[in-house]
């Protein structure tokens, strides 16, 4: 009798498994082998939530099911506090475009120290006015520059220097489209399904308890990649818009198509109205000169960050000089604009940033990048197919996405069909098998990224694959 119960139970947990969906299922999988992996991490992620809120700095650290606790990083490896030794291809989301630690870049902050002391803050230094030569050499729209220490107070300084110049109400964006943590730059970067509103004019959605309804009122947004939309959008609001703002590759991979970023270059010229390009993904990553110079396009005022700071702390807002010199406090005696940042310039983030620049000069920096990040992409496109998953490989240059759907991804709303769970799963087998991205987020290929590593990550990628396949 005992024997045949426990016969029945064996059955009916078999059964209830198996009805279980099994990317559900390989989930749990994964999330016990990461926990068995990272007791140390998880510890430290506990004692940080009692005094850092949600235990991070920033949303974007809170990935699932807790964030690793890294302690030390070297080339293309970070090692996490369990000692699991990771190939990351966050790379402090892009800034570290080669690598952790690079050799230039520690010399020239070591050097700064020595000449500098600790460092030279709210003075003036010859570095900021190496770098913003060196920016305004290489970047078509950047006739004068003024730094920040990140890249959410360029785009805010950039749309206050439109709307001082300007002195109209709203702002344009673009739906899906993120500029860092402020009202305009989170509205409708994420917008949820059910409140996405029609294709020819998207809701603006507030991202951000905070944001306050007259803000969402003064911002008009528009459909990416949709010409026709985005001009009836901007001729029905023409004189009442500051600014227009864009990533011209929304969220580091839904790069815009040339008509069309071309077309929004046009018709903002036609209606006076200036043109943000928010580089500070694209900058330095696509290509030395950035979108604009893949796109031929100048916007009116382009923002930077990440690549430009060598891993740290930075923003720039690079313009023409006639929107720039509204910043110009010995004009007239008096800025129009004000701007301060006891951070603003400051030599270690300048002296990173020269050596970052002179280092990506170098000839054949980017057709390497581009070459390892094409082979990535094949990959996870050829073995998804292989293994029959529904799969889909985005992304330009060294910036790689994944989403996993059978349709097409066009534009924002598209994402949104993709399945996340299994983002999710992919994301944490990658993890488990030693290779680090922040979830769900684009993978960001360093230089310090050579053939083992390589070789590393497409073997975790095929078996990632096959695994959620079986
Ligand atoms: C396109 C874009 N704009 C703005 C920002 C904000 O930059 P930061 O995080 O330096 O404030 C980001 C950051 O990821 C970004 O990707």
């Amino acid at each position: 009798m005992a024997q045949f119960v426990i016969l029945n139970i064996t059955f009916i947990i078999y059964t209830l498994k198996r009805m279980i969906p099994s990317i559900e299922r390989k989930l749990r999988e994964q999330l016990r082998l990461f926990r068995k992996r990272t007791p140390l991490s998880r510890e430290a992620w506990h004692r940080a939530r009692r005094i850092l809120p949600g235990g991070v700095d920033g949303d974007d650290f809170a990935s699932h099911p807790y964030p690793l606790q890294f302690e030390s990083a070297a080339g293309a490896k970070v090692t996490d506090v369990d000692e699991n030794e990771y190939i990351d291809y966050n790379m402090g989301f892009s800034s570290l475009i080669l690598g952790h630690g690079d050799p230039k870049i520690r010399k020239a902050v070591s050097d700064i120290f020595e000449s500098y002391g600790t460092n030279l803050l709210g003075a003036s230094n010859p570095l900021e006015i190496q770098l913003a030569t060196e920016i305004s050499d290489i970047v078509r729209s950047a006739e004068k520059v003024r730094f920040t220490s990140s890249g959410t107070e360029a785009n805010l300084l950039a749309i206050r220097i439109a709307m001082a110049n300007r002195r109209k109400g709203k702002i344009a964006k673009f739906e899906g489209h993120y500029h860092g943590s402020f009202d305009y730059g989170l509205i409708s970067s994420d917008t949820p399904r059910d409140e996405l509103g029609p294709v020819r004019s998207p809701y603006p959605y507030s991202r951000s308890a905070d944001i306050q309804e007259h803000t969402l009122y003064r911002t008009v947004v528009m459909p990416f990649n949709q010409l026709d939309e985005t001009e009836a959008l901007i001729k029905k609001n023409r004189k009442e818009l500051s600014c227009l703002i864009m990533e011209p590759v929304a969220g580091g991979y839904r790069a815009a198509s040339r008509d069309f970023i071309r077309g929004v270059r046009e018709l903002t010229e036609r209606y006076d109205i200036p043109f943000i390009l928010d580089e500070i993904t694209t900058g330095f990553r696509l290509g030395l000169g950035g979108a604009q110079e893949k796109y031929r396009i100048t916007p009116d005022i382009t923002t930077l960050g990440k690549i430009i700071g060598g891993g740290f702390p930075i923003g720039a807002v690079a313009g023409t000089r006639e929107l720039m010199d509204s910043l110009d406090r010995y004009r007239n005696g008096s800025s129009e604009v004000y701007h301060g940042g006891t951070f603003n310039g400051n030599p270690i983030s300048m002296s990173a940033g020269l050596a970052t620049l002179s280092e990506l000069k170098r000839g054949g920096t980017y057709t390497y990048l581009e070459k390892i990040s094409q082979s990535i992409r094949k990959e996870i496109a050829e073995e998804g197919q292989s293994c029959g998953l529904k799969c889909q490989v985005l992304g330009i240059s060294s910036i790689i996405n994944v989403f996993f759907t059978g349709g097409k991804i066009k534009g924002y709303r598209d994402t949104l069909r993709a399945d996340r769970s299994a983002r999710q799963l992919f994301d944490l087998c990658l993890m488990n098998s030693g290779i680090f991205n922040v979830g769900e987020k684009p993978m960001f290929v360093s230089t310090a990224i050579t053939k083992p590593e390589m070789r590393k990550t497409v073997e975790a990628i095929g078996g990632a694959l096959r695994y959620m396949a079986s």
